[in-house]
């Protein structure tokens, strides 16, 4: 096989959010995530992701705007489906939204969108951000029919939440953290089938980003919080260096297994 067409490259995303939950902690403006994504991209990164929450517990509005102002990469939008971030997202006019289901009682994003409940309102928020140029994902878990429902409302992408089988690998539960990593690998070779990039995030350290770099289907990770964690010890840069590192050494283990 040639390798090119067996290992596609992989983009990493660096999520910001959580340099804006430290600086929020105190008030002020310091630290800048808008800082933290210059440096994330002269460090290696391919885009940049921030979750403007309703409750706007991180990233602010004007955060987003300076990201789209102040940056050349990328940015993904993370928002919930709501009229108020469409409308929001519709006028920054980022690269890519990536639509997540939102509850505001919970710590962090909890479960996958669920596409087949959102119905007819979900497909058309799909439809406007889309007829705006906006590359849409869905952030669902590896689960066939979320899968096959977001082919058919039209979105881009599907970005597999791989938050259940991080915590499963953290809590030593070998034979789940076996079990969800199948789910993942049927659920990229599905979306791929259906036309969808495949992109994934959540929980995600340098073991499990190696691991799923792995899978040829996967075209970007999306991490943050670890990433922002493992900067107090040794650095952004170096900690982007490092996962971008990771990342190559699951592409280089696909390559060896396709020959
Ligand atoms: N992708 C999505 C859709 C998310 O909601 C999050 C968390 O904000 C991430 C990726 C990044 O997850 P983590 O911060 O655990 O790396």
């Amino acid at each position: 096989m040639n390798p090119a067409i067996a290992a596609p490259p992989i983009r990493l995303g660096v999520n910001v959010d959580h340099v804006a939950t430290v600086r929020n902690a105190r008030g002020g403006a310091l630290p800048d995530p808008v800082r933290a994504a210059r440096l994330a991209a002269s460090a290696g990164a391919d885009g940049i992701t921030a979750h403007l929450r309703e409750d706007r517990r991180h990233i602010r509005d004007d955060d987003m705007r300076r990201l789209k102002a102040q940056l050349s990469l990328p940015l993904n939008f993370e928002m919930a489906a709501t009229d108020e971030m469409v409308g929001i997202a519709l006028d920054i006019a980022p690269h890519a939204c990536c639509l997540v289901p939102e509850r505001r009682e919970e710590r962090t994003t909890e479960g996958g969108l669920d596409v087949i409940g959102g119905g007819t309102e979900l497909a058309h928020k799909v439809a406007v951000l889309g007829k705006a140029g906006i590359r849409v994902s869905l952030f669902v878990a590896p689960d066939p029919e979320q899968i096959a429902a977001s082919a058919a409302i039209g979105a881009a992408v599907v970005e597999l939440h791989t938050g259940t089988w991080c915590e499963a690998l953290a809590s030593g539960h070998r034979t789940a953290a076996g079990a969800e990593l199948a789910r993942l690998r049927a659920a990229a070779t599905q979306a791929a089938s259906l036309g969808l990039e495949v992109h994934a995030g959540h929980g995600l350290d340098f073991a499990s980003a190696e691991t799923i770099s792995a899978f040829s289907e996967v075209r970007e990770l999306n991490i943050g919080h670890f990433l922002i964690g493992q900067a107090i010890f040794e650095g952004l840069e170096t900690s982007i260096r490092r996962m971008r590192e990771a990342m190559a050494r699951g592409r280089a283990a696909l390559r060896a297994t396709a020959g």
